[in-house]
C-alpha cells in the first residue's frame, strides 16, 4: 500500500457552489490528524533554514493553517481579513474577482517593517486574494518570504501572477483541468 497524500486527504464536490465547479474540500484533510500534521510539516519545509518572523492568515480558510504554522513555528498569526472585519486602525486592499471586486485589510500596526513573513492559504486559484495579502503586507514594509497553499489551480494562473511580484510560490497538489 503506498502513502497518503495531502492531496489524498482532499475531497471532490461536484457541482458546489454553482454547477459546473468542482469544489476541493480541505475539510476531509483538515479532519485527519496525519493530513493535517503532513499539511503542515510540508508548508514548512522549504523554510527550515530561513528565518520567518511572522505568518500571515489569509480570511477564512488560511487562518486555520495559519494558526497551525505559526504555532509550528512559534510564531505570531497575523490576520488579513475581508473589509469591515478588523476592529482596529486598518490598511485597505482592492482585488479583483471573477465578476467584480473585492477589499482585503490588514491592521496597520500589524508588522513591523523589515519583518520577514510567509503567508498561508488554502488554496491559490487566480492569485488576486493572495496578491492583495502580499501588497498589505509590503505597504507596511515587510518583507514577503513566499506564499505558500495547500492546492493550486494551474490552470487559473496564481503561481505566474504571484511569481511575477518576486515571491516564491508553493503548494502542496494542484488539480488540473476545473
Ligand atoms: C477562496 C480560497 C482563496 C481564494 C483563492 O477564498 O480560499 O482564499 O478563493 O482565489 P484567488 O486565487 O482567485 O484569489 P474565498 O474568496 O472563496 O473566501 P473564503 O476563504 O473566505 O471562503
Ligand atoms: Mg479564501
Amino acid at each position: 500500500m503506498t502513502r497518503k497524500t495531502v492531496r489524498d486527504y482532499i475531497r471532490t464536490i461536484p457541482d458546489f457552489p454553482t454547477p459546473g465547479i468542482m469544489f476541493r474540500d480541505i475539510t476531509t484533510l483538515l479532519a485527519d490528524p496525519r493530513g493535517f500534521r503532513m499539511c503542515v510539516d510540508q508548508i514548512l519545509h522549504p523554510y527550515a533554514d530561513q528565518r520567518i518572523d511572522k505568518v500571515v492568515g489569509l480570511e477564512a480558510r488560511g487562518f486555520i493553517l495559519g494558526g497551525a504554522v505559526a504555532h509550528q513555528l512559534n510564531k505570531g498569526l497575523v490576520l488579513v481579513r475581508k473589509k469591515g472585519k478588523l476592529p482596529a486602525a486598518t490598511l485597505s486592499q482592492d482585488y479583483n474577482l471573477e465578476y467584480g471586486s473585492a477589499t482585503m485589510e490588514i491592521h496597520d500596526d500589524a508588522l513591523q517593517a523589515g519583518e520577514r513573513v510567509l503567508i498561508v492559504d488554502d488554496l491559490l486559484a487566480t492569485g488576486g486574494t493572495a496578491e492583495a495579502g502580499i501588497k498589505l503586507c509590503e505597504r507596511l514594509g515587510a518583507e514577503v518570504v513566499g506564499c505558500s497553499f495547500i492546492v493550486d489551480l494551474p490552470d487559473l494562473g496564481g503561481r505566474e501572477r504571484l511569481t511575477a511580484l518576486g515571491i516564491a510560490v508553493d503548494a502542496l497538489c494542484a488539480f488540473e483541468g476545473d
